[in-house]
């Protein structure tokens, strides 16, 4: 049976994940799109985590390569997309997963630095459209194609710090923007909202800020309606294949919270 994206030429930025307990949005969604038929290179800054990536896809008796980019570099940006290119002849799926917080020094916005906002925005922002930017024109030669950019619940909520935030809504903004300039050379893109998700990107780096672990899985569990318990990347990776898949073939510049319900409580 035909998987849901068969036989598609995906790209994942980072597609690697932070070490920890849990699954990361980004393998996750790697490891889906080529259980259901695509054909996936998996970028990340850390080469070592895109191979683990590639090497669970395989072991799973899927199709991808692992490649070394950091998405502050437009080059190495460029050159990941012209090997993905190469090595399977077209660019259908272009799913940009890299993003941080805390990670990268984000603060409220009396303590931010100038150096950790620019830092954000570079990493969460413009690293997002270089990707955007370079994977464009080989879709609109094909004359199709579809980009998924993770935003954040973080948007639309009480969050505190400004980094974040505003790179964030900027990326609902790009989205919306790419959405319209392309829907006439039939390339779709759309943005997933994550909210509360039980990866280790959002929990390890907030042990590392010196949060206990329990107090941060229980805060946020009690504040995720349905079932009360954080959502897993598995629910990223799913909301993910649908956009990218020709299910949603008439949907474009949406921007589709997976939150629990947590957005509307
Ligand atoms: N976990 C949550 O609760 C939550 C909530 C809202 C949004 N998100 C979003 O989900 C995405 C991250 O999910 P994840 O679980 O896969 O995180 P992750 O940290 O596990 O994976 C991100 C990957 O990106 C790579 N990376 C970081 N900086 C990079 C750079 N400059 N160039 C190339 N690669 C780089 C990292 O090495 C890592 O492997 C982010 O966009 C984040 O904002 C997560």
């Amino acid at each position: 049976m035909a998987g849901r994206v068969q036989d598609k030429a995906a790209i994942v930025f980072g597609g690697g994940q932070t070490p920890g307990e849990s699954i990361g949005n980004g393998r996750a969604t790697a490891l889906l799109l080529a259980r259901e038929g695509a054909r996936v290179m998996v970028v990340d800054r850390n080469l070592a985590s895109a191979e683990e990536t590639v090497a669970m896809i395989a072991g799973a008796g899927g199709t991808a390569s692992a490649a070394a980019a950091d998405v502050r570099d437009e080059a190495q940006v460029a050159a990941v997309i012209a090997r993905c290119r190469d090595a399977y002849g077209r660019i259908d799926i272009l799913h940009n997963n890299v993003g941080a917080s805390l990670a990268l020094g984000d603060a409220p916005a009396t303590e931010l630095t100038l150096e950790a906002f620019r830092g954000i925005v570079d990493v969460n922002l413009i690293g997002m459209w270089l990707a955007c930017k370079h994977a464009l024109p080989a879709m609109r030669e094909q004359g199709s194609g579809s980009i998924v950019n993770i935003s954040s619940m973080a948007v639309r909520e009480g969050y505190p710090y400004v980094g974040y935030k505003t790179t964030k809504a900027g990326v609902v903004a790009l989205t919306e923007n790419l959405a319209y300039a392309n829907a006439q050379h039939g390339i779709r893109a759309n943005c997933v909202m994550p909210g509360l998700i039980n990866t280790p990107m959002a929990i390890e780096a907030r042990v590392a800020a010196g949060m206990p672990r329990e107090q941060v899985v229980a805060d946020r569990n009690r504040s995720v309606p349905l079932g009360r318990k954080m959502g897993s990347a598995w629910d990223i990776a799913h909301a993910a294949l649908f956009l990218h898949s020709d299910e949603a073939g008439f949907i474009t510049g949406v921007t589709l919270p997976v939150d629990g319900g947590r957005g509307v409580s």
